[in-house]
C-alpha cells in the first residue's frame, strides 16, 4: 500500500533522511519510532507530499483521498467549532452539512468529548484538541492513517480509552496504518511490524521488528503475554544503541561476542 524506496530529503540544503525504504502492506499496521529530530514527521510529510524528497520514490497504493493524516501539531481550524472542524472533510467530499455534522457528533462522542462540539480550539485544553483532531482524521473512514504521535497529550485514562478505540476501529475495518510514536510499549501493542530509525542526519531505517501478538488484540492483555516483555527489551536496546550513536552493526557484532 506504501512503498518508499531510497528516500533522500532535507532542508535548505541540510540533509535529514537518506537511503530510506520503508514497505506497508495493505492492512499492516506499522508503527516508526528513533531519536527525536531523526526525521519522522519529515517522511509523513513527504508521503502526503507536503514536503518534496531529494531523491527516491513514494509510491502510495491508494487514493491520497483515503488517506488520513494526523499532524503532531494539530492543525485545526481556528475559527472552526470542534464539530465544523471534524465535518469539514466530510462536507469537501460532499456530504450534505447536517449528515457531516451528525457524523462529527457521533466521532466526538467517541472520543469522550460530548457537549463540547460548539466550542472553539482556543476554548479547548490541548488534549481536547488532539481528540478533535483525531476525530477528524478517523470521520472520513480512511483506507490509510498516518499519524503522529497522535496519543501524547491525553491523560492515561483517556489514552487507553482512545487507543483502544482505535485498536477495534482499525483492526476491524482493515486500515493501513503508519504510527509515529515515542512511546515503544504502545508501539509495541499497537502494531505488526516496528521501524527503528537511526540518528540524523541522514537518518534511515536501521531494524524491524516483527510482532507476532495475535490479533484481535485486547490492550490490556497484550501486556501481560509472555512475548511483550522481551520484545520490549529488544526495542528498548534498539532505540537505547541508536540515541547512544551505535551503529546498528556494531550492536550486532556485540550480540554475536
Ligand atoms: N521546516 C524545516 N526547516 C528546517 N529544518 C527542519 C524543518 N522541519 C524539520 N526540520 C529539521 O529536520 C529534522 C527532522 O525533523 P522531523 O520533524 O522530521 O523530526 P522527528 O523525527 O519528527 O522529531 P520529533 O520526534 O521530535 O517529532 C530536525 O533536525 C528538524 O530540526
Ligand atoms: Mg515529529
Amino acid at each position: 500500500m506504501l512503498d518508499i524506496t531510497d528516500l533522500a530529503l532535507g532542508y535548505g540544503g541540510t540533509p535529514v533522511l537518506d537511503d530510506l525504504s520503508l514497505t506497508v502492506p495493505a492492512s499492516q499496521f506499522a508503527a516508526l519510532v528513533g531519536p527525536s529530530g531523526c526525521g519522522k514527521s519529515s517522511i509523513l510529510r513527504a508521503v502526503v507530499g507536503l514536503h518534496e524528497p531529494d531523491r527516491g520514490s513514494i509510491d502510495l497504493d491508494v487514493d491520497r483521498r483515503d488517506v488520513g493524516f494526523l499532524f503532531q501539531d494539530d492543525a485545526l481550524l481556528p475559527w472552526r467549532s470542534a464539530r465544523h472542524n471534524v465535518a469539514l472533510p466530510l462536507v469537501i467530499r460532499g456530504e450534505s452539512r447536517r449528515a457531516a455534522e451528525a457524523e462529527a457528533d457521533v466521532w466526538l462522542d467517541r472520543m469522550g468529548l460530548s457537549g463540547l462540539g460548539d466550542r472553539f480550539p482556543q476554548q479547548l485544553s490541548g488534549g481536547q484538541r488532539k481528540r478533535v483532531a483525531l476525530a477528524q482524521s478517523f470521520a472520513p473512514r480512511p483506507r490509510m492513517l498516518l499519524m503522529d504521535e497522535p496519543f501524547a497529550s491525553l491523560d492515561a485514562i483517556v489514552r487507553h480509552r482512545v487507543t483502544a478505540d482505535l485498536l477495534s476501529w482499525v483492526e476491524s475495518h482493515d486500515i493501513t496504518v503508519v504510527l509515529v510514536t515515542h512511546d515503544l510499549e504502545e508501539a509495541i501493542a499497537l502494531s505488526d511490524r516496528v521501524h527503528l530509525m537511526s540518528n540524523g542526519p541522514r537518518a534511515n531505517i536501521v531494524e524491524r521488528y516483527d510482532i507476532p501478538l495475535d490479533r484481535p488484540r485486547d490492550l490490556v492483555a497484550t501486556r501481560t503475554d509472555p512475548q511483550f516483555a522481551p520484545l520490549l527489551e529488544e526495542l528498548w536496546h534498539g532505540l537505547a544503541g541508536v540515541v547512544d550513536g551505535v551503529s546498528s552493526d556494531r550492536r550486532r557484532l556485540e550480540v554475536q561476542a
